[in-house]
């Protein structure tokens, strides 16, 4: 099939390329020329495992093309899919101007029947809104062309985003009309096999599924951070709380891992987003407001636990020292600083006088954008690197790498010989064995 994608952010370029690679023709439309033409060179904007192989390999097959001009991508697309950035507006509700920006653009250039589908993750009733803006546009031109809106979320996890996309374990197509559905379930066909994987269901239900999901994951995280927080003040340990609860079904094991607070582009901007929503339509969240005040306060919580060291020691406490900060992207296996817990943590540290030693496997250039060069911040080569000088280390981002650290080592190289784990990535005793001091995430030290 022939298909047209807008925007060649994160969704976008994913979806653009496995659709692609299951053979379908894809056009992907950014308005960056630079990115554009950077990708037809095939230089990725984003760190994504596998991804970089598969955009080669899928344009010089001559099925992935990338351009600036939207007109030549409508006239190619029986398929045109919306994914732009819906960023929060100041109050938390996401800002469509992006989304229909392109919505006015498809109804300026559509000459055949085409079925617009809405993948960025938009509030409930945009689907109503685009159709709007297109119709508008098409009146303007005096045209009378057969198009339809459907609501096909995405549910790709940075750092998996290939894995996700090409062997999704849902295909939600929210969409009014049969023959609509029916394009939709011969586009995604190649990625359905074995069992049916589409759930079909109205538009707005679609819409909402998307925020009803990160909601749900994102509460799950708070939840977790939450009881470890009790954990940490009655002598009970977290991780063998989540051990006793995660083989219970019901519950599950994933997503139950407390640490420094959820960050990146879709959780706290979805919850955000969700509960303007809920408040637009006259309805409280109490729920959802209270998933992200423990966030937000969770992304304190390692400079809490190391104020409270040193303002045990003797001396001056934060002030003057050096930190090792190992991680600052928002999760392993991305270079995506996007709410990380890791800018807290740095702002406090700064706040409070301290110097940081900091050291991520792929975020260095994207930390190198965001902060500068300061007097208080050294980027580092390596992990060890980081540790060279330094007081003390915190792991901020659980990278595979940072998970056997030889704690020998650590205790001769850290000054103060201790060892902040914002993701439980280590075993208490076995650090405090090596003669370090240790404090995790609610594991009562
Ligand atoms: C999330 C969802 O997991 C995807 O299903 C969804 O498609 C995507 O948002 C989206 O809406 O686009 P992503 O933001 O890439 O994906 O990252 P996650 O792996 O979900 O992690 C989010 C944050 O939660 C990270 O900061 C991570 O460290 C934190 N987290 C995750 C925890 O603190 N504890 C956990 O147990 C799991």
């Amino acid at each position: 099939m022939r298909v047209a994608i807008f925007g060649t952010g994160y969704v976008g370029l994913v979806t653009g390329t496995c659709l692609a690679d299951v053979g379908h023709q894809v056009v992907c439309v950014d308005i960056d020329q630079a990115k554009v033409d950077g990708l037809n060179r095939g230089i990725i904007p984003i760190y994504e495992p596998g991804l970089e192989p598969m955009v080669k390999a899928n344009h010089a097959a001559s099925r992935l093309a990338f351009t600036t001009d939207a007109a030549t991508a409508i006239g190619h697309g029986q398929v045109v899919f919306i994914a732009v950035g819906t960023p929060p507006d100041e109050d938390g509700s996401a800002d469509l101007q992006y989304v229909l920006a392109v919505a006015r653009t498809i109804g300026r250039y559509i000459s055949v029947p085409t079925v617009v589908v809405n993948k960025s993750t938009v509030p409930v009733g945009t689907a109503d809104k685009v159709r709007a803006a297109i119709a508008e546009e098409l009146a303007a031109r005096g045209a009378d062309i057969a198009f339809d809106v459907v609501s096909n979320p995405e549910f790709l996890k940075e750092g998996d985003a290939v894995a996700d996309c090409m062997r999704p374990d849902r295909i939600i197509i929210g969409a009014t009309s049969a023959e609509s559905v029916a394009v939709m379930r011969r586009l995604y066909a190649p990625f359905n096999r074995n069992h049916d994987r589409v759930v079909e269901m109205d538009v707005r239900s679609a819409e909402l599924t998307k925020y009803a999901a990160n909601a749900m994951l994102a509460t799950k995280i708070s939840f977790m951070n939450e009881i470890a927080n009790i954990a940490e003040r009655v002598g009970a340990d977290v991780e063998q709380v989540r051990q006793g609860i995660g083989s219970d079904p019901r519950i599950g094991w994933h997503f139950i891992y407390p640490g420094a607070g959820y960050g990146g582009s879709c959780f706290p901007k979805d919850v955000q987003a969700l509960a303007r929503t809920a408040q637009q339509a006259g309805l409280e969240p109490k729920l959802l407001n209270a998933v992200e005040a423990v966030n937000e306060s969770q992304k304190g919580h390692l400079f809490a636990l190391i104020q409270r060291h040193y303002d045990k020691g003797e001396d001056e406490g934060v002030r003057g020292r050096t930190f090792a900060v190992w991680g600052l992207a928002f999760k392993p296996n991305t270079d995506d600083m996007r709410e990380a817990s890791s800018r807290r943590l740095l702002a406090q540290l700064w706040e409070a006088g301290a110097t940081v030693r900091a050291y991520d496997p792929e975020a260095m250039h994207e930390s190198q954008r965001i902060f500068g060069e300061r007097d208080d911040l050294v980027f580092c080569d390596s992990a060890d690197d980081a540790l060279q000088g330094a007081d003390a280390l915190v792991v901020v981002t659980e990278w595979k790498q940072f998970r056997s650290p030889d704690f020998q080592m650590l205790r001769e190289r850290l000054k103060d010989a201790v060892v902040f784990d914002g993701r439980n990535l280590y075993e208490p005793a076995e650090v405090e064995a090596a003669g370090l001091a240790y404090y995790g995430i609610g594991r009562g030290r």
